[in-house]
């Protein structure tokens, strides 16, 4: 585990279970909203993806592995909704509603051709970073990377060699990059099509979705030359 600390005037610390309701109707609020993918389909506009949405967060955080960063008061400035992963264990029925299958559909065959466990095939679990969520009023200022850091020492200390991360969105892949995470899939908005037609057509700068995974050990993600 982590202890909890300051860093660039955020606090950190691990999600606690009494805060994941709130934790959770931020996700939806900041996250789900603003992600590429949920946000070029209004994901949050169908009452049957938000309920999923909302228990689906929940259970995640219940693992004890997300990474919460709060200002000065209290206020949530952004979160690292985290769950570990274990090979060959398939988790959930995305069948619940038509855009988040679509969406489901979309990365599951972007992780599937990814072969994660393949290439680190000396593991049978990694630190999945899930839900990485920045307040608008606090992104670009480097807490994306601050969240990544933490939750790849919370990984080390719960004996995790690898994490992973699908990076929909340029600036988590940005974050990836710069520390060294390795694309191992990318596929291209314009280039997954059904029937001829582009199912996804997120905002710019956004243009592909990358599976990214490293192996930890002996990894520092330095922050003070990237921030
Ligand atoms: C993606 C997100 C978490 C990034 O958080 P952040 O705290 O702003 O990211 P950081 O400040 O740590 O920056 C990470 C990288 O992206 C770049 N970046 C971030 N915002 C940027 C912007 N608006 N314009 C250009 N570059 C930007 C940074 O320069 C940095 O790259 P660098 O290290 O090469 O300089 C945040 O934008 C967010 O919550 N978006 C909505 C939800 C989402 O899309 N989550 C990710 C889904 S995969």
């Amino acid at each position: 585990m982590i202890s909890p600390k300051e860093i660039n005037n955020f606090h950190i610390k691990i999600v606690p279970c009494n805060e994941i309701p709130k934790i959770v109707d931020y996700l939806l609020k900041f996250y789900f909203t603003d992600e590429p993918l949920s946000k070029c389909l209004n994901l949050t506009k169908s009452p049957e993806a938000v309920k999923f949405l909302k228990e689906f967060c929940t259970e995640a955080l219940k693992e004890n592995v997300s990474v919460l960063a709060t200002d000065k008061t209290g206020k949530i400035a952004g979160v690292s909704c985290n769950v570990i992963l274990r090979k060959n264990i398939k988790h959930f029925n995305f069948n619940i509603d038509p855009k988040i299958e679509k969406i489901a559909t979309f990365v599951l065959k972007t992780i599937d051709e990814a072969k994660v466990f393949e290439k680190y095939d000396d593991v049978n679990e990694a630190l999945y970073i899930a839900f990485m969520s920045v307040h608008p009023g606090f992104r670009n200022q480097g807490l994306a990377k601050i969240l990544l850091e933490q939750s790849r020492l919370l990984a080390l200390s719960l004996g995790l060699k690898v994490m992973r991360m699908d990076c929909c969105s340029l600036y988590t892949a940005k974050a990836a990059q710069r520390f060294g995470w390795e694309c191992l899939n990318e596929i291209k908005y314009v280039d997954y099509t059904i029937d001829g037609k582009q199912v996804f057509k997120p905002e710019e700068p956004h243009k592909e979705l990358g599976i990214y995974g490293i192996r930890i050990e002996n990894t520092s993600f330095n922050l003070k030359s990237s921030i």
